[in-house]
Order: structure tokens, then C-alpha cells, then sequence
């Protein structure tokens, strides 16, 4: 289909990569985003909406051919539902799918029908034997996980048992019941799977870096930098992702009344004996996967996208790029705790057609690009090897002002 039209919600970088690929997209003709930010404001027209009621007669009003949603939240509270109810076809899932993130409960037991590797755990309650619990899973780090959407907040990996047991209470106290999981060693990779009824698409797994300082130290964020491919996500991995997860979850989600139509974000802990386990399931585009996956598509992404939103995937032929991608993130002072929105921000370079700068918490004000989040920008490049990536993203991010900044300076270093 020639000429679409789509919306895309969210506002973060991962809403920026997504309206850049489609403004590549021969496909697409025309772009909203809602509420988007600085950067989707110079390729698409930006809306002020963000509550789930605003987007639906915002897609209607706008009559677009798809939506394309960005965040979790609005998934788990029924936005595709609702765009469906009304024969606007989505890109994300509907709620009751949307749960295998939503409840990291919920995605263990639906790993366990269907037999997909994961880590063993115990569900813990109020009058749980939470000692014995411990107990069973001593002799490494602890993993505790509340079972409630936490932006990030929701697990503490720990050796100190005190520590373990005192999220245990507190998350029982405000959530009535939280996991305790046994840990993988290994390492760790996001692949995106692109699904719908009728097929699945894998797209190149990539590396992303958690914690906020250099050699993974430091606090739990919603990602400094990526890069892809992984490494580690060597083929054999990819044959045993496929078989043991990719497959078996594909035929749970699209056997539904109402198929998974949108991306499964699967984050694998791969072990020594290159076998792969589910840490996580997310039900959208990884923040900042996205950012150097998109790129690595050479395929029509406006294409791929309403395809999927329409159970359309079979047989898609999908069409990759043979590079490397990177991307380092800029976080305001202070990320990831809270911090002052508004700061000016100057020198940000221009695009290139190997490089270019993603934003994510920007907003213009009178023509000056200011900081409107955590995670502001984040400086993205593609090359024929990661080396020459990482250079071109570092070169990038050395030139931005904007005061009290940081951001990693190893983002790749392992695969390098
Ligand atoms: P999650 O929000 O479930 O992705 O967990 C956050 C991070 O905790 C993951 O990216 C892993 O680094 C770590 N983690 C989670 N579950 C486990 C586990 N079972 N074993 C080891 N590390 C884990
Ligand atoms: N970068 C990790 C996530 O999007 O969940």
C-alpha cells in the first residue's frame, strides 16, 4: 500500500526511530505522532495527547490507516482494544496480550504452558515461608521481581539477603504477592520479534547497557546506550531462540481469538552452554534497541509495521542491512532519579547519512531545543563495524551542551 498515513505514540527516542524509519518508508506519506518531541516535530505533526481516550479520537479524527504504539502503558490499558472495536488496525497488542508484560507473573505461567525455558521461581504471599524461599535459591544472587508495571523500578538482583528479603516485604505489603526467581548467569541479549496471526519476523538482536556508569555499575535505568548485532547471539543461540521460544510463543499468542499483533521484546540470558533463557518479556520496542534496529531494516518499515498490524506477516520476506548500529544515550543530571526539565541544550550536530542524533526528552520553547526528561537524546551512527559506529555515535555526543549531563563512554566495549 502506497501513500499511508500513521500515528505513532510515545515520546521517547524509540518514538523518534520509529517516525524516522517511516519517513523512509515509501510506503508512508504521512506521519502524526502523539505527544512525540522535538524530533518527531520535524517529520511528522505532533499532537498533545497522551490519556488512551485522546489517541482513539485523535486516529479517528486523523483517519489513519494504523497506529503504532511505542509505550507499554497504553497496551495494558486497552488502547489496541479500543482502535479495534473501531476497524483502526494497530501496531501493539490488545490488553489481555499486553500482560506478559504488564505482570511478570502472568508471562512465567504462560512460559510454563508452553514450555519455554525461564528461570525457576516461587510466588511469594503473605503467610509465605519467605526464609525457605531464600533458602532455595542461596548460594547466588537473589532475584526478586514485583509483579506490577514499576518503570523499571520492579527488580532488585542482590546478594545480600536482607536486602532480598526486605523488597520481598515490601512489595507483598504493596503488591499482595511478588516473585522470587532463581539466577541465570550468562549473558544477556534483546531480541525484537515482529508477530502477528499469520507470522513472525525476527529482527537482529542487540546488546543494551542497564546500569548508569561504565563497566555496568551503578543504578538500574531504562538503558544508556546499545548496539547491534549481539555478538553472543551467535546462530546456534539463534536456531535454539527460535525452536524453544520464538515458535512456542508464536503459537500460544496466535492461536487468540484476537491474535499478538505488534513486537515481543524477548530479553535472553545465554549461558555458557549457549542455551537460552527468557528474562523478560516486553510487549513493544526496546528504548534504545529500537533506536539502532531501525536502522539495520532495509526493508519498507511503514510496510512491515501495517503488515503486522493487519495479520499480513506470512512469508514476509524482510530485507536487512549488513552493518553495525550503535547508539550512546545523553541523560540529563542526576538520571536516573529525579530531574529539573528545561535546561537548554546547544551544539547538537547534524545528521549525516551514517550518523544522526535520536531525541527523546526534548521539547522546543521559542525556538530553543530544551530538556524535557530523563534520557535526552541519544547519539546514533551505522557502520560496516562496530568500532567505526561507536567512534561516529562518540563523536556525536562530544559536541552536545547541555549542562549537568552524562553518559556512558563504553557502550560496545565488550563486543569491541
Ligand atoms: P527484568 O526487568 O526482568 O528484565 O530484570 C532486570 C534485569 O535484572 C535484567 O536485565 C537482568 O540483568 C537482571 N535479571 C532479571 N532476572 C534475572 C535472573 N533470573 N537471573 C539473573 N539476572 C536477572
Ligand atoms: N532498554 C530496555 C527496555 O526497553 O526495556
Amino acid at each position: 500500500m502506497a501513500g499511508m498515513s500513521a500515528l505513532v505514540v510515545g515520546s521517547g527516542g524509540r518514538e523518534h526511530a520509529l517516525c524516522l524509519g517511516l519517513a523512509r518508508s515509501e510506503s508512508i506519506a504521512e506521519i502524526h505522532c502523539a505527544p512525540g518531541n522535538a524530533g518527531t516535530a520535524e517529520i511528522a505533526t505532533n499532537h498533545p495527547f497522551s490519556e488512551v481516550s485522546d489517541l482513539i479520537h485523535l486516529a479517528f479524527q486523523l483517519d489513519v490507516d494504523f497506529v503504532v504504539v511505542g509505550p507499554e502503558a497504553p497496551l495494558c490499558d486497552g488502547l489496541a482494544d479500543k482502535l479495534g472495536n473501531m476497524g483502526i488496525p494497530c501496531f501493539g497488542p490488545v490488553a489481555a496480550l499486553a500482560r506478559l508484560e504488564g505482570s511478570k507473573l502472568h508471562a512465567k505461567q504462560v512460559m510454563k504452558a508452553n514450555n519455554v525455558p525461564t528461570a525457576a521461581f516461587h510466588v511469594l504471599g503473605k503467610d509465605s515461608d519467605v526464609e525457605a524461599a531464600l533458602d532455595d535459591f542461596a548460594g547466588n544472587p537473589w532475584v526478586v521481581k514485583r509483579d506490577v508495571l514499576a518503570g523499571g523500578k520492579g527488580v532488585v538482583v542482590t546478594s545480600d539477603r536482607n536486602e532480598a528479603r526486605d523488597f520481598i516485604k515490601d512489595s507483598i505489603e504493596s503488591d499482595g504477592q511478588v516473585l522470587l526467581e532463581e539466577f541465570l548467569p550468562g549473558d544477556e541479549a534483546s531480541m525484537l520479534v515482529v508477530m502477528d496471526g499469520s507470522g513472525f519476523v525476527c529482527l537482529p538482536a542487540s546488546q543494551d547497557h542497564k546500569r548508569e556508569f561504565e563497566g555496568d555499575k551503578g543504578r538500574n535505568t531504562g538503558g544508556m546506550g546499545a548496539y547491534a548485532p549481539a555478538p553472543v547471539y551467535t546462530d546456534e543461540v539463534k536456531d535454539k531462540t527460535i525452536e524453544r521460544i520464538v515458535e512456542p510463543m508464536h503459537k500460544a499468542l496466535s492461536s487468540r481469538r484476537v491474535p499478538y499483533r505488534g513486537v515481543l521484546y524477548v530479553g535472553l540470558m545465554i549461558d555458557e552452554n549457549n542455551d537460552p533463557y527468557v528474562v523478560e518479556f516486553n510487549v513493544r520496542f526496546g528504548d534504545p534497541e529500537c533506536q539502532i534496529t531501525m536502522p539495520l531494516i532495509a526493508s519498507d518499515l511503514g510496510d512491515l509495521l501495517n503488515s503486522a498490524a493487519r495479520d499480513k506477516l506470512a512469508d514476509y520476506d524482510i530485507k536487512f542491512h549488513d552493518k553495525h548500529a550503535l547508539t550512546v544515550v545523553l541523560a540529563a543530571e542526576n538520571y536516573p532519579g529525579s530531574v529539573e526539565k528545561g535546561r537548554p541544550i546547544e551544539n547538537v550536530p547534524g545528521a549525516t547519512s551514517d550518523s544522526w542524533v535520536n531525541h527523546a526528552g526534548t521539547i522546543t520553547h521559542e525556538g530553543q531545543l530544551l530538556s524535557n526528561g530523563g534520557r535526552v537524546l541519544a547519539c546514533t551512527a551505522i557502520a560496516d563495524n562496530l568500532g567505526d559506529a561507536a567512534s561516529k555515535a562518540y563523536g556525536l555526543i562530544g559536541q552536545i551542551e547541555l549542562s549537568g549531563s552524562h553518559y556512558r563512554t563504553d557502550i560496545g566495549h565488550k563486543a569491541l
